[in-house]
């Protein structure tokens, strides 16, 4: 399938997924959306396919949503086309992925890395919610993943000065999983995408669902959740496959059922 502002590639297992509009450095306009929410669900919806990387160019992951397309809307059409509620569709992919961010990562970009089950960062990734130099906020979910990712003093000097944050600071503050050099951010985001590839495959989802219901629930409820599906993962065959091969000295072989 080849798309206008995405490419898209199979690595074995991990689907690679590269913005592609660098004349306007990944600005993420309505077609950008059409293509991830498409990309994303035929990921999703392969039984091959086990782990995604999102990554953009060396400049520029994303340096926001496309503002010649906002520029001339108003609230009517803004508000009447629910512009970029199709984002949760791209947040409700069930497998994991990962957003790997070299450049500027500002405003939707941030908002788009931050929708990731997590993010690997190159020494050169910036990170910031700009909106308000534009007159705006954040759209896309920035004023509540960043304050959940690295708390309300940072996210709320970040949102009201609109300054970028550097890799070490991000990863300082809790932002991003690692910090790795620039030239080798997208082999080392598809080593480790390669490794959860290798992982039982609804154990994976799972610690997924486990670790997303930490922002949803209160403790109590979040532990009931996350034993619930403990339990449940007792019921698949690479339960028994898991521990069987441990107590053998073997490795693995996931069925994925
Ligand atoms: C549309 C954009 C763009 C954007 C860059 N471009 N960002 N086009 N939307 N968000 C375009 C520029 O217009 C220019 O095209 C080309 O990309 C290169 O950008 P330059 O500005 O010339 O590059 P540079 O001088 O290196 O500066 C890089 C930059 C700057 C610091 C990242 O481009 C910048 O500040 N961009 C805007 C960042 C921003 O405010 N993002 C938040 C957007 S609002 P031309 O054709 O002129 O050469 C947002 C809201 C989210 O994200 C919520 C939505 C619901």
């Amino acid at each position: 399938m080849s798309y206008e502002t995405i490419v898209v590639e199979q690595r074995g297992a991990v689907t690679l997924v590269t913005l592609n509009r660098p004349q306007a450095l990944n600005a993420l306009n309505s077609q950008v959306l059409a293509d991830l929410i498409h990309a994303f669900a035929a990921y999703d919806a392969d039984p091959d396919q086990r782990c995604l990387v999102l990554t953009g160019s060396e400049k520029a992951f994303a340096a926001g949503a496309d503002i010649k397309e906002m520029e001339a809307q108003g609230f009517a059409e803004m508000y009447g086309s629910n512009f970029f509620a199709g984002w949760e569709k791209v947040t409700a992919t069930r497998k994991p992925w990962i957003a790997a961010v070299a450049g500027f990562a500002l405003g939707g970009g941030c908002e788009v890395a931050m929708m990731a089950d997590f993010i690997i960062a190159a020494d050169t990734a910036k990170f910031g919610q700009p909106e308000i130099k534009l007159g705006v906020a954040p759209g896309m979910g920035g004023s509540q993943r960043l304050t959940r990712a690295i708390g309300k003093a940072k996210a709320m000097e970040m949102c009201l000065t609109g300054r970028m944050m550097g890799a070490e600071e991000a990863e300082r503050a809790g932002l991003v999983a690692r910090i790795v050099p620039a030239a080798d951010l997208v082999a080392e985001a598809l080593k480790t995408a390669e490794q959860i590839a290798g992982m039982a495959p609804l154990a994976a989802i799972a610690n997924k669902e486990m670790v997303n219901a930490a922002f949803e629930t209160g403790l109590a409820q979040g532990i009931l959740f996350e034993r619930r599906l403990f339990h449940g993962l007792f019921g698949t065959e690479d339960q028994k496959e898991g521990m069987n091969a441990f107590v053998g000295k073997r490795q693995a072989e996931w069925k994925g059922k």
